[in-house]
């Protein structure tokens, strides 16, 4: 197998998967919050990991709430902002954030909170102008992706989060796709929230992070025991917990992002060289070392994936969520373009973990499945089924 779909989710570190062993033993299972040493134990293990999470953007361990992952993090932004600033009923997004963003928004709306979309240009880049002019006193909360899941384009939170300041609005960022991969600092820009999920950094799945500025006020999504300091109730689940922080201190150590970019480089100009009629979807500067998303012009999207199943090749046609559903990709159309360069648009996503021979194996499969599609594939650009 050759997995290109870093973007959906990561394999376990051997070293992470070492780290978490002893605490899904029969020696390590206390509940964190217990008094007594078996319980501190744990305790320890979760504050840690806490450090090590603070570390990897700049924060302060006391600024790290554990959640369940990447949705329960950008969830629980939303609506801390709704609680905290009842007085301010907008919200603003790009048009490219994630589902665990644009969803709940939808969701607001119907409860007659609006919610501004702002555009972005066809490199997938953010329309800054658009963005200031429509921050307002009545913005509640301004929230952008730091780096597209589907791109890979990377936002200009900086300046975003700057304009929102400005207008008094609180900030939050999806990072989940950025930690891990690039640099990102809490220190950079006047964030008060920050989304990050484990499993998109080699950790485990089910858990992840939400930065809470010390500045900022907060209101729960979870509420019960009062576990993570009243901010997310539940007991912590450690061993996870653990393995985000053993995660994480590897990145921070080396994101790999020069020798992941080279590959991801050799991949893209390879397919670009090999194959005729196929053009990069975003910025190719200002984006994720490790993403390539690429069209190729009257092929079907779906029957692509296919064929390259078959040859052991795993990618995705855009977000993992969208996946087995028949919606071109959401993001590509916000981009400008056409519902017809969005099903013929494939996400290619690498890790430290690729190798050359993966990649070069890729493009020859890559050139062998897209000559096939354009053999079957009608001129007038219908989709077709592909069985073989
Ligand atoms: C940008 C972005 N935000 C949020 C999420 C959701 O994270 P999780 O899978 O941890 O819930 C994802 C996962 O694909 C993502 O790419």
């Amino acid at each position: 197998m050759i997995y290109l779909d870093n973007n959906a989710t990561t394999a376990l570190d051997p070293l992470v998967r070492d780290e978490m062993l002893p605490w899904l033993g029969d020696e390590n299972y206390g509940n964190p919050s217990a008094g007594y040493r078996f319980g501190k134990r744990a305790r320890e293990a979760v504050e840690t990991a806490r450090a090590k999470v603070a570390e990897l953007i700049g924060a302060e361990p006391e600024e790290i709430t554990f959640t369940s992952g990447g949705t329960e993090s950008n969830n629980t932004a939303l609506e801390a902002a709704r609680r905290i600033r009842p007085d301010r009923n907008e919200f603003m997004i790009s048009a490219v954030e994630h589902s665990a963003i644009f969803e709940p928004c939808q969701f607001y709306e119907s409860t007659g909170l609006v919610c501004r979309m702002n555009p972005v240009d066809s490199y997938g880049h953010l329309d800054l102008d658009f963005w200031e002019a429509a921050l307002s006193d009545k913005t509640a909360l301004a929230s952008l992706i730091f780096a597209n899941n589907e791109t890979g384009v990377i936002s200009p939170v900086t300046e975003a989060a700057e304009a929102a300041a400005n207008a008094g609005a609180m900030f939050h960022t999806d990072a989940v796709q950025a930690v891990g991969k690039i640099p990102v600092s809490v220190n950079d820009a006047p964030i008060q929230m920050l989304s990050m999920s484990a499993h998109k950094l080699h950790g485990p799945k089910g858990v992840g992070a939400l930065f809470v500025s010390r500045n900022s006020r907060f209101h729960p999504l979870l509420i019960g025991g009062g576990q993570e300091d009243g901010r997310r109730s539940g007991t912590e689940n450690v061993a996870a917990i653990v393995g985000f922080g053993k995660a994480a201190e590897l990145a921070r150590a080396d994101f790999h992002a020069d020798s992941i970019g080279k590959l991801r480089d050799r991949f893209e100009n390879g397919v670009l060289e090999k194959i005729e009629g196929v053009e990069v979807n975003g910025d190719r500067e200002n984006r994720l070392p490790n993403t390539s998303n690429l069209y190729f012009t009257g092929v079907d999207g779906e029957g692509l994936l296919i064929l390259l199943d078959e040859a052991g090749i795993c990618c995705s046609p855009g977000s993992a969520c969208s996946t087995g559903s028949v919606e071109p990709s959401r993001i590509i159309k916000a981009m400008g373009f056409s519902t017809e360069r969005a099903r013929s648009s494939v996400r290619f996503s690498l890790s430290k973990f690729t190798t050359e021979s993966e990649i070069d194996e890729a493009v020859a499969q890559l050139e062998k499945a897209v000559s096939k599609l354009r053999v079957v594939m009608p001129k007038s650009g219908s989709r077709v089924v592909v069985n073989s």
